[in-house]
Formats: C-alpha cells, structure tokens, sequence
C-alpha cells in the first residue's frame, strides 16, 4: 500500500517535470519565433528614455547597491505578471533581486497606459542582452483589473 502511495508521487512529480520542461521549451520556441515591430521596440525605447532610464540607465545596468540592473534577471525575462505588477504597483521590499539588494525606490507607474507598459517591457524584454517573449497590451490589462495578487 505505501509503495503504491510512493509510486504514485513520483509518477505524479514525474508529470509535473516534464510538463514544466515542456512549457520553457515552448517559451524558448516562441521566443525564437516571435515577431516584434519595430514600432513596438521604438516605442519602448522613448517609454524608457522618459520614465526609467534615469534609475536603470541607458544599458539597463541600474547603479550599484541603488537600482537594480534590468540585464537578464529572473524577473526581467520571467512570469510576465509578476514582471508587469512591478510597473504598476513599483517595488519596496528592500529583499534580493538576484543575490542583491537595492536601496532606492521603484516607483509605481500605474500612470501610463496597458499599451505604454506592455511596449517598455517588451523593449526591455528584448534589449541590454535580453531575449523574451513580448508582453501585450491585453496582458498588461489583465493584471491591472486583477483585484486580488
Ligand atoms: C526612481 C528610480 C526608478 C525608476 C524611475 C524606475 N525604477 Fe525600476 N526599480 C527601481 C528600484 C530601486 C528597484 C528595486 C526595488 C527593490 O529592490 O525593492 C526597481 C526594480 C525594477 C524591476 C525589477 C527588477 C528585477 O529584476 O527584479 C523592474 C523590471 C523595473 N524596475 C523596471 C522599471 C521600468 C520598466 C521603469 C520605467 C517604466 C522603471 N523601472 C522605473 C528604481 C526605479
């Protein structure tokens, strides 16, 4: 009975692997097909000169102990709504973004609109050295009607 029981588990993590293996494989493969406009990318790029450059620098480097480096982090190129609930709502916990921390503020930038966000972070997506999926305008929405995190 408890080998059944055990059985089960690891057939049950087992499942869960492979389908966590699959869904990055398919994020590798949409990043790799994706089409971005330039338009998109343009349009991003003015968002960040205007709202986020002077904190995360024109390289996405951020400053030292002070802002974080948008270059590659886990929440930069991961879950897209956690990513977007960091623009509207901004960042103040003080906890370790990849191993540091940060003294400043990440204001929130509930102010610009869904296609505003969705285009910056899709400029930041895919700029500094990143490679990821866009964020839509529909996405970003989503995540702004939510009513509980
Ligand atoms: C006033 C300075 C400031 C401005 C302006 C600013 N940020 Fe930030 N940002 C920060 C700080 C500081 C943090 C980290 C906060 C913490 O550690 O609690 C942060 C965190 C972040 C993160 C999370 C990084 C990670 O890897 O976890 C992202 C993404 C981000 N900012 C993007 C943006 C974007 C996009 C804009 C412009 C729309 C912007 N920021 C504007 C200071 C700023």
């Amino acid at each position: 009975m408890r080998f059944v029981f055990i059985t089960t588990i690891l057939i049950t993590l087992g499942g869960i692997k492979s389908a966590s293996a699959q869904t990055q494989k398919g994020e590798a493969t949409a990043v790799k097909n994706q089409i971005i406009s330039s338009t998109v990318i343009s349009n991003g790029k003015k968002i960040y000169q205007q709202y986020c450059l002077t904190c995360h620098m024109a390289d996405g480097a951020g400053v030292p102990n002070m802002n974080p480096p948008l270059v590659k982090t886990t929440r930069v190129l991961g879950d897209k709504a956690k990513l977007i609930r960091v623009i509207l709502k901004g960042l103040n916990t003080g906890e370790e973004i990849d191993g540091e921390t940060y003294t400043n503020v990440m204001p929130p930038h509930n102010f610009l609109n869904d296609q505003q966000i969705a285009d910056v972070l899709t400029f930041v997506r895919n700029s500094f050295g990143n490679k990821a999926t866009k964020v839509t305008e529909a996405e970003v929405k989503a995540v702004r009607n939510k009513k509980t995190e």
